[in-house]
């Protein structure tokens, strides 16, 4: 209605409402490697683009007359309710994609506006610290790449918490970067630039590890975040990674249901089916299918899920499949592209207001209405 209105006015829209336009203007807006980057995937993208037709495969059924009038789309999470199932998913080097390098605070800023909970990278242009800060009174969860480093995982968790994240989030998927033809042949990569590497050169077990500082020598600094980044972490890690903290620990990259099982039985608070967008490993399940297995598997626990989430339609499939969260990942990313804090806030606000549409129109009322039940295979 407000953009119907703003419409009679002779006021249009500030940034394109379809997803293809909204990626397309991006990517004329951002330089070509910059692009290749954060729109790329790994192999010849099939996986990536499985990830986002395996949505059409999957149909609502409407429902009539049943007074959807008012729709409750709020959720609860770790003890917190939500305004709405979806959440902004870890996006590492932001900065890259932003006018003025500070990514990650506007997207932070952009979780303040919306009250979408924003998953903050370790990756970050911007220190945590200050990413927190500019969450406001919206949660935050904090992503850690968990380094060899044993100590500086527990230095970054301990500033996390401080800082007042609301959850530790592990990425499993990414202890090595998966074969992204786009990226090699550009030989861009861009954390070897050094500037999305603010959580480890503000950290002090890092600076402690370096024979100078990294103000001094940043290419040291570059040098020892590659020896110390990619953990290749086993079960037999995860009484460690549930000692690093109490506040609620999710793994992210589950797909498996044994690996569900495991996660719960090992004490973790959440799941994260994902397969980073299909970033890391072509030829892969499209992460949706992955879901109903693990929703069944995680058997009560919290699910969130990601990877070619592009629409409101979208994230309402997504819970009729028993996800509890949805996270949208490059589409934020290229709306920070095109208008910082703005063109953020406007893709996500585009995508809580497709979703309680859709919910209106088809008859859901609350998130509870919405079950595997709602949906029907297509074709
Ligand atoms: C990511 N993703 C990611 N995940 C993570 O846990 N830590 C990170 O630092 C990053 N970095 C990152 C950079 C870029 C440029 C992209 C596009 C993605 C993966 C991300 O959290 C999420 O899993 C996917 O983006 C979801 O898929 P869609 O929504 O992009 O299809």
């Amino acid at each position: 209605n407000e953009i119907y209105l703003d419409g009679l006015r002779g006021v249009l829209p500030r940034f394109p409402m379809a997803h293809a336009e909204l990626a397309a203007k991006a990517e004329a807006a951002m330089a070509p490697a910059v692009w290749s980057y954060v729109a790329g995937g790994a192999g010849d993208e099939h996986t990536q683009r499985a990830n986002v037709t395996a949505f059409e495969r999957w149909g609502l059924v409407p429902r009539m007359l049943v007074g959807a009038a008012h729709r409750d789309l709020t959720v609860e999470l770790f003890g917190t309710t939500l305004p709405a199932p979806l959440l902004m998913a870890p996006i590492g080097v932001l900065g890259i994609c932003a006018q003025d390098g500070h990514g990650d605070l506007a997207a932070a800023r952009a979780a303040a506006r919306t009250g979408v909970p924003m998953i903050a990278s370790t990756l970050a242009t911007d220190p945590l610290e200050e990413v927190a800060a500019a969450l406001g009174d919206t949660p935050g969860y904090f992503q850690l790449y968990t380094p060899t480093d044993r100590e500086l995982a527990e230095s970054l968790v301990r500033r996390a918490e401080n800082a007042g994240f609301e959850a530790i989030v592990v990425t499993l998927d990414t202890w090595v970067t998966g074969w992204r033809p786009r990226d090699l042949s550009t030989a861009n990569f861009p954390q070897l630039r050094g500037h999305c590497l603010a959580n480890y050169t503000s950290d002090p077990v890092f600076r402690s590890r370096l024979p100078r500082t990294p103000e001094d020598d940043p290419q040291g600094a570059v040098l020892h975040w590659t020896q110390i980044f990619g953990n290749p972490l086993t079960w037999d890690d995860l009484p460690w990674l549930r000692s690093l903290t109490t506040l609620p620990l999710v793994l992210k990259g589950l797909c498996h249901p044994d690996d569900v099982r495991r996660a719960k039985d090992g004490g973790v608070d959440a799941v994260y089916c994902s397969n980073h967008g299909g970033r890391q490993a072509n030829g892969g399940l499209p992460a949706l299918d992955a879901l109903p297995g693990v929703v069944e598997a995680a058997d009560g626990l919290p699910v969130l899920f990601d990877s070619g989430v592009r629409s409101g339609a979208d994230v309402v499939k997504a819970i009729a499949l028993g996800a509890t969260g949805v996270a949208v990942g490059r589409p934020y990313a290229y709306g920070l592209a095109l208008g910082g804090t703005d063109g953020v806030v406007h893709v996500l606000r585009s995508l809580l207001a497709e979703a309680d549409l859709v919910m209106a129109v088809d008859g859901y009322r609350a998130l509870a209405d919405l079950t595997p039940g709602s949906l029907r295979r297509v074709g």
